[in-house]
C-alpha cells in the first residue's frame, strides 16, 4: 500500500510542478498593460519616467544627448565639452562593459554607431535577442506582446546607448566618488539625470504611441522588473505550498488504506490490549 501512495505523490507531484511553469505564463500576461498614448503623456514622461530618472528631457541641444547617430564622430562628446565636462577615458558604467573604450571589429554592425569607440563588445550586443535578453525576463520590452517594429526599433537604440556609449559612464547614480561597494544600496549600473534630446524622446512617444506597454507606477520600467520577480517568488512558495499539503494528504491517505488493509485481513496494526496481552 505504501508504495502505491508513493508513486501516487509523484504522479501529484510532477502535474503540480507542471502548473507551477502554467501559472508563471499566467503572472506575466497579469502585468498591467496599457498603449504608451495612455501611459505617458508626452515624450518627457517617456524619457524621465520609464527609464526611473535615468534620463531627462532637454530642450537645448547643445545640452543634450542623442540615443543614436549617423555621424562618422560621436556627437555626443561635444555635449559633454558643451557641459564643461571631458570625454570619459574608462566606461565607468558596470554591466556587460568593457574596462575602456576601444574600436569593434568590421562585424559589428547592431549597435554601428559606436563602431570606432565602444564600451561594449560585440558579442553582447550582435543582435536584437541578444541585446533584449541581456536583462533577465523581467526587463524584456515585450512583456505586453511584440512591439511594432518602429517602436522597437528605440528599445534596440537604447540598450546600445547604454551599453556601448562612454560619455554615459559620466551619470551614473553613484559615481566613483560617492560608491561605496559594501552598501547594498550603491551599484555601478544604474544612471541618473543624463540629458536626451527632446525631439529623440518626442519621436519614442511617436513611435510607440499605440503600442502596449507595462502600465504599472506610472510606466516606470524598472518597478515594472521589480513586481515581476515579487509575483514569481510569491507564486513559486503558493506551490510548493501546495504540493507539500497535498504530499502530506496523499500519504495520510495511503497510511489509511494500510490500516483498513490489515484490518481486513484480520492483522490489525492497532489491537485491543486485551488481545495484544494474550
Ligand atoms: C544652451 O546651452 C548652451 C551650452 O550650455 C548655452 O551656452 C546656451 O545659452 C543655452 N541656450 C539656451 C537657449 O538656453
Ligand atoms: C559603506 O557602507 C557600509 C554598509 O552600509 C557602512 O557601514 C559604511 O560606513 C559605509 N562607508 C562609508 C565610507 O560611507
Amino acid at each position: 500500500m505504501f508504495p502505491t501512495s508513493l508513486v501516487g505523490a509523484a504522479i501529484l507531484f510532477s502535474i503540480l510542478s507542471h502548473d507551477l511553469a502554467v501559472a508563471k505564463v499566467v503572472v506575466t500576461s497579469d502585468i498591467p498593460c496599457r498603449p504608451f498614448h495612455e501611459i505617458y503623456p508626452s515624450g518627457k514622461e517617456l524619457c524621465e519616467k520609464m527609464w526611473d530618472g535615468s534620463f531627462v528631457y532637454e530642450t537645448n541641444r547643445s545640452r543634450a544627448y542623442t540615443m543614436w547617430f549617423f555621424d562618422k564622430d560621436n556627437p555626443n562628446d561635444e555635449v559633454t565639452q558643451n557641459l564643461g565636462l571631458s570625454p570619459p577615458a574608462l566606461c565607468h558604467l558596470r554591466y556587460l562593459h568593457k574596462d575602456t573604450p576601444g574600436p569593434e571589429p568590421d562585424t559589428f554592425a547592431e549597435c554601428h554607431p559606436w563602431k570606432k569607440r565602444s564600451c561594449c563588445t560585440e558579442v553582447t550586443v550582435n543582435s536584437v535577442q541578444k541585446l533584449k535578453e541581456s536583462y533577465g525576463p523581467e526587463w524584456h520590452w515585450d512583456r505586453c506582446g511584440p512591439l511594432s517594429p518602429a517602436c522597437e526599433r528605440f528599445f534596440i537604440q537604447e540598450a546600445c546607448f547604454y551599453e556601448c556609449e562612454p560619455n554615459a559612464g559620466l551619470f551614473r547614480k553613484y559615481p566613483d566618488s560617492d560608491y561605496n561597494a559594501s552598501d547594498p544600496s550603491h551599484n555601478q549600473w544604474q544612471m541618473s539625470g543624463m540629458p536626451i534630446w527632446s525631439d529623440y524622446c518626442d519621436a519614442w512617444h511617436r513611435a510607440c504611441r499605440n503600442d502596449q506597454f507595462c502600465a504599472h507606477d506610472d510606466g516606470n520600467f524598472f518597478s515594472c522588473a521589480a513586481i515581476y520577480e515579487e509575483v514569481q517568488t510569491m507564486d513559486g512558495g503558493t506551490v510548493v505550498g501546495i504540493v507539500f499539503g497535498c504530499l502530506v494528504i496523499v500519504a495520510l491517505i495511503g497510511f489509511l488504506g494500510f490500516l483498513v488493509f490489515r484490518e481486513r485481513t484480520g492483522q490489525p496494526v492497532f489491537k485491543p490490549l486485551e488481545q495484544q496481552a494474550s
